[in-house]
């Protein structure tokens, strides 16, 4: 077996919901703008004293619990992050310890920025086929509010917090993935530990481009993989970062619309957490059948990409 399948996932949101007119009233800017070039009408914040982390243990829970295995079946915990609370430990290590997994599991973070959750599902599958245990929990999650800088309205209302988690199964049922970078170190910043600048930088413009550029290639090059045609394909979740980049790859595919879920409209662009917080949306809405086809789109800082094709399925 040297597949992978999606069996559940959960999602966990800060208390703090703000909307578009909140924001108006932080830097000069309006819903009208924010809801026009976007598509976002609220995103979630954590409070000063909420820390991301838990957010991670708390959707990573409610995953574990929807696809009712145990813990002890977990061998592989993975965390996308660009906006972990410490260098170390990892968020995958504290949910090791809040949640109980086993101890000889492999548990760590991994940053690709906005394409994070799909690397991370990539890495997970490369992984889960020579462990011993079936299940491998991936995670995303960010407090990209830590990393804004609310004085710059190209950025500040844009992102949102909030984490989301997927348990996935070894399976026979294939999955397929390609990956990229362009190695850029300009489009899209933010400084690290001890850094002098710690918030997000973006050319909006250059990455709003290579988004459109690069979503329907990714899309091509995983349907060309898995011989697969467009309408074999259940659901396509890119990175929510723009209603108008998905719009605008819609009208090039000659796609339908329906096809592309969206849910960015609540949660703002929440980087590496945006995938997962959607197939949550999704699992809770009733969207995904037994054998339910999902290609993921991830882009973003790096410049990064990734896609997989992987199948919603029960447990076995
Ligand atoms: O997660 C990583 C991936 N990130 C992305 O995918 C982001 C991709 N880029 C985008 O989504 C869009 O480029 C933005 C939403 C960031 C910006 O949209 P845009 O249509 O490219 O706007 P712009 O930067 O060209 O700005 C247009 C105008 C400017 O004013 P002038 O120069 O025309 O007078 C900006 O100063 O809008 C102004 N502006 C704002 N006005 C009100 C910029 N931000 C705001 C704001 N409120 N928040």
């Amino acid at each position: 077996m040297s597949g992978m399948c999606l069996v559940s996932a959960g999602k966990a949101l800060p208390n703090s919901k703000i909307t578009n007119d909140d924001m108006s009233k932080i830097v000069e800017t309006s819903d009208e703008w924010i809801s026009t070039r976007t598509g976002i009408f609220t995103r979630y914040f954590c409070k000063q004293e909420q820390q991301s982390w838990q957010l991670a243990v708390d959707a990573a829970k409610q995953a574990i619990e929807k696809a009712g295995i145990s813990t002890e079946e977990i061998g592989i915990c993975i965390t996308a992050t660009m906006s972990p609370p410490f260098a170390t430990p990892s968020i995958s290590c504290i949910v090791q310890k809040e949640l109980h997994l086993l101890q000889d599991i492999l548990a760590f973070d991994l940053n690709a920025a906005c394409s994070g959750f799909v690397y991370a599902l990539e890495t997970a599958n490369a992984l889960l086929a020579a462990n011993q245990k079936p299940y491998a929990l991936v995670i995303g999650c960010e407090a990209l509010s830590k990393i804004t800088d609310f004085t710059n309205r190209n950025t500040c209302v844009l992102f949102g917090d909030g984490a989301a988690a997927v348990v996935v199964q070894r399976s026979e049922y294939p999955f397929v993935s390609m990956h990229g970078t362009k190695g850029d170190v300009t489009a899209l910043v933010c400084g690290g530990y001890g850094a002098e600048k710690q918030c997000l930088e973006m050319d909006g413009k250059a990455v709003f481009r290579f988004a459109v550029e690069t979503i329907p290639r990714c899309i091509e090059s995983v349907l060309t993989k898995s011989a697969l045609s467009l309408d074999d394909i259940d659901y396509i979740v890119c990175h929510q970062a723009n209603r108008r980049i998905i719009d605008y790859v819609v009208r090039q595919m000659k796609a339908p619309i329906e096809k592309f879920y969206m849910n960015l409209q609540n949660y703002g662009n929440t980087s590496a957490a945006s995938i997962p917080l959607a197939l949550a949306d999704m699992q809770q809405q009733g969207l995904l059948h037994p054998k339910a086809k999902i290609i993921c789109v991830g882009f973003g800082g790096g410049l990064t990409w990734g896609a997989t094709l992987i199948e919603w399925n029960k447990k076995e």
